[in-house]
């Protein structure tokens, strides 16, 4: 069974080994002397709550004053979600590396055309848990420390309805898709060690608990042309939606269609025919050493 509706040449979840951690990439020198010098721009600090419907709550934090052994520390004590973006300028070794490892996954999988990559360096406390979303691209989660287990669904319109992709490839919301504990039903549940890299259907929802340890991952996104097109069609497609139409599904498109979609979502992407929503968040707090959860509030 595949376990999503948009043809993809990834059928179903599966568990690849990759040799970054051997290469020196996950260990507390390296990472407290990349944290130091990583652009504070290209920081995204989470911090999830979760009631007991399984809804999540997320507060944003700025890059803070600590030093990057400082928030480290902070990372490993806390509560915290710490996304380091752009790795393929933010720290062109480690890219390097997983470019290799990247290159030899794509080789076993047939069909795999990535036309373009981008990475996320994720430190996460030992309790941290992702919610529920999406990724509007394909995705190769190589997992370098620590233990994480990483739930992943079907990409039926039930799990991942069209009108929640359209805002989160417009712009309009962060990607937290519909969660229903119902759907725990339906995972395929994966557990990653150190040295493993996983990759799962594309656009195939997840989420991931930490199993109780500091984890480092390395989360690379790809887009193909199907996907390329795809977004493009589901961009076009929201803002009809926005101007009260009513489009039809991707999913019952066929590759001319999606194709002219995509042509279409170029000219309303410079028109700036959606004001981007999720652009200037406010933040909540900066992370902290020896205070509850790694964060102090801000503002306060
Ligand atoms: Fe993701």
């Amino acid at each position: 069974m595949s376990q999503t509706r948009y043809a993809g040449p990834i059928r179903e979840a599966a568990v690849h080994p990759h040799a970054l951690v051997e290469q020196g990439f996950a260990t507390d020198e390296m990472l407290a002397a990349v944290l130091d010098r990583y652009p504070a721009e290209l920081f995204d600090i989470n911090l999830y709550d979760y009631d007991e419907a399984g809804q999540v709550s997320l507060r944003t934090g700025a890059r803070g004053r600590l030093d990057g052994a400082e928030l480290l520390a902070a990372i490993q004590q806390g509560r915290l979600w710490v996304n380091l973006r752009e790795v393929e300028t933010g720290w062109p070794e480690l890219w390097a590396a997983a470019m290799a490892e990247f290159r030899a996954i794509a080789r076993a999988t047939p069909g795999l055309k990535a036309i373009r990559n981008a990475g996320q360096l994720i430190l996460s406390s030992p309790r941290a848990r992702v919610p529920y979303h999406f990724d509007a691209a394909g995705v190769v989660l190589f997992h370098m420390r620590g233990r994480k287990r990483v739930f992943v669904y079907p990409g039926d319109e039930a799990h991942l309805p069209e009108q929640s992709m359209e805002l989160v490839v417009a712009r309009q919301t962060t990607e937290e898709l519909p969660y229903d504990l119902a759907f725990e039903a339906d995972a395929r549940v994966v557990d990653l060690e150190p040295g493993q890299a996983l990759t799962w259907p594309i656009y195939a929802p997840h989420r991931v608990e930490n199993l109780d340890r500091f984890c480092v991952s390395l989360s690379m996104d790809f887009q193909t042309w199907p996907t390329r097109f795809r977004n493009g069609a589901l961009y076009t497609n929201a803002v009809a939606r926005s101007r009260g139409g009513r489009p039809r599904p991707t999913d019952r498109m066929g590759p001319p269609e999606l194709a002219a979609r995509w042509a279409a979502s170029l000219a309303l992407k410079r028109m700036g025919a959606l004001e981007n929503r999720i652009a200037h968040l406010e933040r909540d707090f900066e992370p902290a050493v020896d205070v509850p959860d790694g964060a102090r509030a801000l503002g306060a």
